[in-house]
């Protein structure tokens, strides 16, 4: 049964992350073609609260495909969590004649999206984080930007560590998740790889590591070190005191975040802002655009929080290996 569907909000929430603007566009270009008014809201559920809503026109999003960021800016609200602020929310939808809801953000933005549908407002997540942490989906929007942006960065710091024949531990964002530790370590060739997810806490496994390499003439050592384990400063020291070799620390931080999208980025954003406005067309609501076996695909909000996504075994032995 088709639900009327006349006008679409869209926010972007939680974290940023590179090729949000194409999710965005698409939103917004899907649905004027289709007779659908949008609206956008500023700085995630923070602005619904705030009643920062702007109209959006097929030009409100031209020449920001290529940008990072999002312009309609995000924020984490803490008012959002409330069922008094849930409420507001949507009757600020209501006020506002927004009838169906796209979300763009992680989990977090998820639950958020639930609490909309719960209360009337058709919603639609997608996934729209560089951490690669949503069970549901083996794509989210910024991961294959951040992960190229930090593979960049760290050859950088690879090319000054042979110099000086110096260890580095480099670190990378990911606060629960290892994904884009895991990948830089394959791709930039590390020596160690530390991820949330697998690591023992067992630095002198690191300490015999290091110093068995330089033993066979290796003339640097590079540790990938997730967010999510953190100390890089502390670690390095600790390394330079047992090894006797001189160890830095580089914390990549934002920068992991910026930048202008990946061709993947831009075109799966793409699809994926085109594929929530289809579905809430199709009325649909309380659902998650992902990408699985190579298809988009949706799920329940409630499902898809459910599901359960670990680092790939052989992946991970694999990296360690090489
Ligand atoms: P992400 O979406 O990247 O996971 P957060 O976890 O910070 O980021 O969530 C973004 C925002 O979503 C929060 O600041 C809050 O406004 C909203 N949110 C998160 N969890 C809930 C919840 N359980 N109920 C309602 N809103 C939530
Ligand atoms: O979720 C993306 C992410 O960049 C994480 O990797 C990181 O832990 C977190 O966001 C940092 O968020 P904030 O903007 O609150 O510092």
């Amino acid at each position: 049964m088709e639900k009327e569907i006349k006008t679409i909000g869209v926010l972007t929430s939680g974290g940023d992350a590179p090729g949000m603007n194409a999710a965005i566009r698409a939103v917004v270009r899907t649905a004027i073609a289709k007779g659908i008014k949008v609206k956008g809201i500023k700085k995630g559920y923070q602005g619904l609260l705030n009643e920062e809503i702007i109209d959006m026109a097929p030009k409100s999003v031209s020449d920001i495909i290529q940008r990072g960021g999002t312009i309609l800016g995000t924020a984490r609200c803490m008012e959002f969590m409330t069922l008094e602020g849930q409420q507001q929310g949507a009757e600020v939808c209501k006020k506002h004649g927004i009838d169906g809801m796209v979300v763009i953000g992680g989990d977090g933005s998820y639950r958020g999206a639930q609490k909309l549908a719960r209360l009337g407002i058709n919603t639609v997540g997608v996934p729209g984080t560089i951490d690669l942490d949503i069970a549901c989906s083996e794509y989210t929007i910024g991961f294959d930007t951040a992960v190229n942006t930090a593979m960049n960065a760290i050859d950088k710091v690879k090319d000054t560590s042979s110099s000086h024949e110096r260890c580095s531990v480099i670190e990378v964002m990911g606060r629960n998740a290892g994904y884009i530790a895991l990948w830089c370590g394959v791709a930039n060739g590390a020596e160690d790889i530390l991820i949330p997810e697998k690591y023992d806490y067992n630095e002198q496994n690191i300490i015999n590591n290091i110093i068995e390499n330089r033993k066979r003439g290796k003339t640097h050592h590079i540790i990938i070190n997730a967010e999510g384990i953190g100390h890089s400063t502390s670690m390095a020291r600790r390394i330079e005191a047992a090894t006797g070799i001189e160890t830095r620390a580089t914390i990549l931080g934002y920068m992991q975040r910026g930048g202008s999208p990946t061709c993947k980025d831009r075109y799966y954003a793409s699809m994926m802002g085109a594929y929530a406005v289809d579905i809430l067309l199709q009325g649909k609501s309380n659902r998650v655009v992902a990408f699985k076996k190579g298809e988009f695909v949706d799920y329940d909000i409630e499902e898809a929080l459910n599901m359960h996504k670990d680092i790939n075994e052989y992946q991970y032995n694999t990296a360690r290996l090489l």
